[in-house]
C-alpha cells in the first residue's frame, strides 16, 4: 500500500504522516515513511532527537551517493552523461533511519526540478529510488511531500494507491484541494480521501466541504484541531509526545481503521 499525502503549505501533512506512520506499525505493518520536501522535518514529527535529525542527509544533497550511482555530480546538468537508471536497491538499507521496529524513514529530498536548479542527476537518483520501492517493497509507504504539484509528475503518481489530500477546513484550502483531487484523479490514483484537518467546528467544516465539493463524490474526515501540537512543537518534541488521549491521536486512529480497510 504506497500513501501519498499532499496538500498546500502548512496544513499538517507532515504531522499527519508521522502519525499514520507510527499508529500502521504499532499494529504490526512494516513502514517506510519517505520525506520527499526540500526543507525536510519528518525526521523531527517522527520523534527523532533534534540533534540526530539535523544531521541527516537528504539522498539528493548525498553528494558522493549521486556521483557513486549516476556517475556524476550534481550541478553537471544534462551536458554530462550520467546514469537515469541507478542502481537503488541498496539505499533504505544503507541510509534507512530506523525510527523504531517496523519504521524506517529514508530522507529523499525535493524531487521538483525547478526547485533543486539543474541538479539533474540528484533527482535521476531520488526519482529512480522511489520508483524502485514502490515496485519492489512490500511496506506501507508513506510519502510526506512539500507544498505544490510536483509529485503528480508523471511516471510517480499512478503508483500511489491512494491519496491523502490534507487541507484545512477554509473555503480557500479547499478550492485548492478539489484541484489536487482532480489531478490525483487524471494521473490514475484510484483512491482518495479528503483529510479536513485543524477543524475546531466540525459542522462548519461539513458545509464548507458541501459547498466546494456539492458533488460529495470523495469521502472525507475530519482531523480536529489540537492545542497538544503547539505544545509538542515547542519542546523539539514529535508526535509520539503527545498524550494518548489528544484529539488529533484519536482522529487519526480513525483514518487508520478507514484506510486500514482497504488493504487486503
Ligand atoms: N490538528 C492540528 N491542530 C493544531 N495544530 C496543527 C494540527 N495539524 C498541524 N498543526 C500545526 O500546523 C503546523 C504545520 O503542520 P505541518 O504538519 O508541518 O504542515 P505541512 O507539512 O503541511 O507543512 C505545525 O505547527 C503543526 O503543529
Ligand atoms: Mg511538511
Amino acid at each position: 500500500m504506497k500513501i501519498l499525502v499532499a496538500g498546500k503549505g502548512g496544513v499538517g501533512k507532515t504531522t499527519i504522516a508521522a502519525l499514520l506512520s507510527h499508529i500502521f506499525s504499532n499494529h504490526e505493518y512494516k513502514v517506510l515513511a519517505l520525506d520527499t520536501d526540500s526543507v525536510p522535518n519528518l525526521a523531527q514529527s517522527l520523534g527523532i532527537p533534534l540533534d540526530k535529525a539535523f544531521k541527516i542527509v537528504p539522498l539528493t544533497k548525498n553528494m558522493k551517493l549521486i556521483e557513486e550511482k549516476t556517475g556524476a555530480r550534481p550541478g553537471e546538468g544534462w551536458g554530462v552523461l550520467f546514469s537515469l537508471t541507478p542502481k537503488v536497491d541498496d539505499i533504505v538499507e544503507r541510509y534507512g533511519i530506523k525510527v523504531k521496529d517496523n519504521l524506517n524513514l529514508v530522507v529523499v529530498g525535493s524531487i521538483d526540478v525547478s526547485k533543486e536548479g539543474c541538479l539533474c542527476p540528484a533527482i535521476a537518483l531520488a526519482k529512480a529510488f522511489l520508483r524502485h520501492v514502490f515496485l519492489k517493497r512490500k511496506e506501507i509507504i508513506i510519502v510526506d511531500t512539500e507544498a505544490g504539484a510536483e509529485v503528480f509528475g508523471r511516471g510517480l503518481a499512478e503508483k500511489f494507491d491512494l491519496f491523502l489530500c490534507i487541507t484545512e477546513p477554509t473555503i480557500k484550502s479547499l478550492i485548492i484541494s478539489k484541484k489536487l483531487v482532480k489531478m490525483a484523479k487524471e494521473l490514475g490514483i484510484k483512491k482518495t480521501i479528503l483529510v479536513i484537518n485543524k477543524v475546531r467546528d466540525s459542522l462548519e467544516a461539513a458545509k464548507s466541504y458541501s459547498r466546494i465539493f456539492p458533488e460529495k463524490n470523495i469521502p472525507y474526515h475530519i482531523v480536529h484541531y489540537d492545542n497538544n501540537l503547539q505544545e509538542v512543537e515547542m519542546k523539539g518534541l514529535g508526535v509520539t509526545n503527545l498524550p494518548e488521549n489528544s484529539i488529533i491521536v484519536h482522529d487519526v486512529l480513525l483514518l487508520y481503521s478507514k484506510i486500514s480497510k482497504f488493504i487486503k
